[in-house]
C-alpha cells in the first residue's frame, strides 16, 4: 500500500522544491507528484500570500479507490441478487405490492449506493452531541443491532475535541461576552415574531441588524433572511430569468444551483475557480448570445463562494474582478465561509484582497457560520436592496427571524466591529488565522495531503477509500477527536476527505492534541499521502547528512 511513498526524488522536482512553485500558472506538474498550485504577484494587496495548492493522487492510489468502490458495488449487486431470490432479509425501502405496475421510486444508483456503501459506515456521520458546538464538546454513544440500519442511544456521554463545526470565531458558545442582552431581548420582544417583514413581523432590531450588516460590508443597504440556504435559492430566482445567463462555479453550493436553476435562466458552469476557464466561457457565451435567436443576453450573473467549504479554496476575486468589469457582468458572491472568518478585520474575502465591496454587486452571507446564530443576508446597493424587500420569496412568504436570533448576530457584529468597546473581535479574528496557519503547516509537515488556501480555516484532508474514510472517522473518535468526513457524492468518487474547520477558540494545546491523535491514526491506516512533504522531508534529510 505505500508503494508511491518509495518514488525517487527527481533533479528537477529538488529543483523546483528549493525553488518554491514557480507563480502565475495554475498546472504545475512535476515528474512524479501532479501538484495544481497557484501564486500570483496580482495579490501583492495581500502581501503577496495568495498560496493554494491541490496535490493530485499517486496513480495507484487513484486506482486502488476506485477499485475498492467496484469490489463494494459488486458485492451489493450479488446480496441484491440474493436477497430477490429469498436467501436474506432487505431493510431497504420497498415500493407498496399495490403499486406493481409503476416505475419504481427508490430503486436507482442513489438508493443502492446508500444501501450498500453509506450504510455499512453510517455510524460515521450524523453523531449527535449533547452540548454546544464548542471547542470541547460531548458526543452522544449509539450502538444498533442491525448494521448500522438503525441506532440506539446508550445514554453515555463522550466528551471530544471539535474540529468539524463551522464556529469559525467561536460565537456558538454557552456564555460568553454580552450573552445576557439575548435574554434581555427575549423578555422584551417575546420568543417569536409570527409574522412575515410586510405584515406584523418588523421588529427595530432587524432594521438595526440590516444596518450594522451593510456597514460591516461595506455596501449601502442589506436584507436579512431566516435561512442560509433560502437566500440564495430563493433570492436569485428574484435577479435572473429567462433570457439571462449565469456563470456558475463548478463546485457552487446546492442553495446556489437550486436558486440557479429555479430561476429559469440559462447556465454554464466554468471550471472551479480557473479564471481562464471563466474568461473562455464568457467570450462565447457573448458571441453567440441566445441559443436559437443569437439575441444578446439580457444580463450575465457571474456565481461564486468567498472560500469553498469541500476545498478550502479561496475564490481569485482580483481576476474575477477584472473580467466582469471587461465583460460588463454582475458578480453574486456567497460569503458563507468567508464573512468573519478571514480578512484583518473580518470583512471577508473583499477586504482580504483589499478590493472594493461596491465592486461585488450582490453580497451574500449566512449567519450560522462565523455568528454563531442562523439565517443569512444579503448587501449590496439600495436600489437592489429595495429591489429584494418587495420581490424576495424568502421574505414575503416567511416569517420574520425571531429576537433572539437577531439580538446574538447583533451581539456578534458589534464585538467583530469592536463596538462593545473591547479587542474581544479582533483578538478571535487572530486567533483564528494563527490557528489556520498552524494547524495546516502542521499537518502538511506530518506528511497528509491536504488542499486548499493556506488561509482557509477549512482544511479538507484527503484519504480517498471509503474504507478509509470510515476507519480514520472511528480511530479519531475513540481517542477523543470529532471530525467531519465527507465522501461521494458531494466529493469526486475517489476524493474521499475528512474536512476540518479550525476556530478561533481552539488553544494551541487543544490543536497539538488532535494533531497526535491524527498523526497516530494516520500511521496506523496509512493515510499521509503527501508525496511532496515526504520529498520535502526527504530533502530535508538529506541536507542535513
Ligand atoms: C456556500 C454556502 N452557501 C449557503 C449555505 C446555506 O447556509 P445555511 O446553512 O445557513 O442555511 C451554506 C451552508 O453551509 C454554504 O456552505
Amino acid at each position: 500500500m505505500a508503494l508511491h511513498r518509495n518514488n525517487r526524488i527527481s533533479s528537477r522536482c529538488m529543483e523546483s522544491l528549493k525553488n518554491g512553485v514557480s507563480a502565475g500558472g495554475p498546472d504545475i506538474k512535476e515528474d512524479k507528484v501532479h501538484v495544481r498550485e497557484f501564486k500570483s504577484d496580482i495579490y501583492k494587496t495581500n502581501g503577496g500570500h495568495f498560496e493554494e495548492s491541490f496535490e493530485e493522487a499517486a496513480l495507484v492510489t487513484a486506482f486502488l479507490a476506485y477499485l475498492s468502490y467496484l469490489v463494494l458495488s459488486l458485492v451489493g449487486y450479488i446480496q441484491d441478487a440474493l436477497r430477490d431470490i429469498g436467501l436474506g432479509k432487505s431493510l431497504a425501502a420497498q415500493e407498496s405490492p399495490k403499486l406493481k405496475s409503476f416505475v419504481p421510486l427508490y430503486q436507482d444508483f442513489d438508493s443502492f449506493f446508500t444501501r450498500h456503501v453509506y450504510r455499512k459506515i453510517r455510524d460515521n456521520w450524523n453523531v449527535p452531541i449533547a452540548s454546544a458546538p464548542t471547542a470541547r464538546f460531548d458526543l452522544m454513544g449509539r450502538s444498533s443491532e442491525d448494521h448500522y440500519w438503525t441506532f440506539k442511544a446508550t445514554g453515555e456521554t463522550h466528551s471530544a475535541i471539535n474540529i468539524g463545526s463551522y464556529n469559525y470565531l467561536g460565537f456558538a458558545e454557552q456564555g460568553g461576552p454580552g450573552m445576557e442582552s439575548i435574554e434581555n431581548s427575549t423578555l422584551s420582544y417575546g420568543s417569536g415574531v409570527c409574522s412575515t417583514r410586510q405584515e406584523l413581523g418588523n421588529l427595530d432590531i432587524h432594521r438595526e441588524l440590516e444596518t450594522r450588516i451593510a456597514e460591516f460590508c461595506g455596501q449601502e443597504d442589506a436584507m436579512m433572511y431566516g435561512m442560509g440556504f433560502a437566500t440564495n435559492a430563493l433570492n436569485i430566482p428574484t435577479l435572473m430569468g429567462k433570457g439571462c445567463l449565469v456563470v456558475s462555479d463548478r463546485l457552487n453550493h446546492a442553495s446556489l444551483v437550486l436558486g440557479i436553476r429555479l430561476s429559469g435562466a440559462s447556465v454554464k458552469v466554468f471550471e472551479h475557480n480557473n479564471m481562464e476557464s471563466l474568461e473562455k466561457l464568457l467570450k462565447k457565451a457573448i458571441i453567440e448570445g441566445q441559443p436559437r435567436t443569437q439575441r444578446p443576453w439580457k444580463k450575465i450573473l457571474i456565481v461564486v463562494e468567498g472560500i469553498y467549504s469541500m476545498e478550502g479554496s479561496i475564490v481569485r476575486l482580483p481576476e474575477l474582478m477584472a473580467l466582469k468589469k471587461k465583460y460588463k457582468c454582475y458578480l453574486y458572491l456567497d460569503e458563507a465561509h468567508s464573512i468573519g472568518a478571514i480578512g484583518p478585520t473580518g470583512r471577508g474575502v473583499v477586504e482580504y484582497f483589499g478590493l472594493d465591496p461596491r465592486d461585488v454587486d450582490v453580497m451574500m452571507g449566512t449567519f450560522t457560520k462565523s455568528f454563531g446564530a442562523s439565517g443569512g443576508y444579503i448587501a449590496g446597493s439600495k436600489n437592489l436592496i429595495d429591489h429584494l424587500r418587495i420581490h424576495s420569496h424568502s421574505s414575503a412568504y416567511s416569517s420574520s427571524t425571531s429576537a433572539p436570533v437577531v439580538e446574538q448576530i447583533l451581539r456578534t457584529v458589534k464585538i467583530i466591529m469592536g463596538e462593545d468597546g473591547s479587542t474581544e473581535g479582533q483578538k478571535r479574528i487572530r486567533a483564528l488565522k494563527r490557528n489556520t496557519q498552524y494547524f495546516r503547516r502542521r499537518l502538511r509537515d506530518l506528511g497528509f495531503l491536504t488542499y486548499g488556501n493556506v488561509d482557509s480555516p477549512v482544511v479538507p484532508l484527503l484519504l480517498y477509500y471509503p474504507s478509509k474514510l470510515a476507519a480514520f472517522a472511528r480511530e479519531c473518535r475513540s481517542r477523543g477527536l470529532a471530525v467531519v468526513i465527507v465522501g461521494f457524492p458531494a466529493t469526486p468518487i475517489i476524493e474521499a476527505r475528512a474536512r476540518i474547520c479550525l476556530s478561533a477558540s481552539h488553544t494551541i494545546e487543544m490543536l497539538d492534541e488532535a494533531l497526535s491523535i491524527i498523526d497516530e491514526v494516520g500511521d496506523l491506516l496509512d493515510v499521509k499521502y503527501s508525496r511532496r512533504s515526504l520529498m520535502k522531508r526527504e530533502l530535508n534529510g538529506n541536507c542535513q547528512t
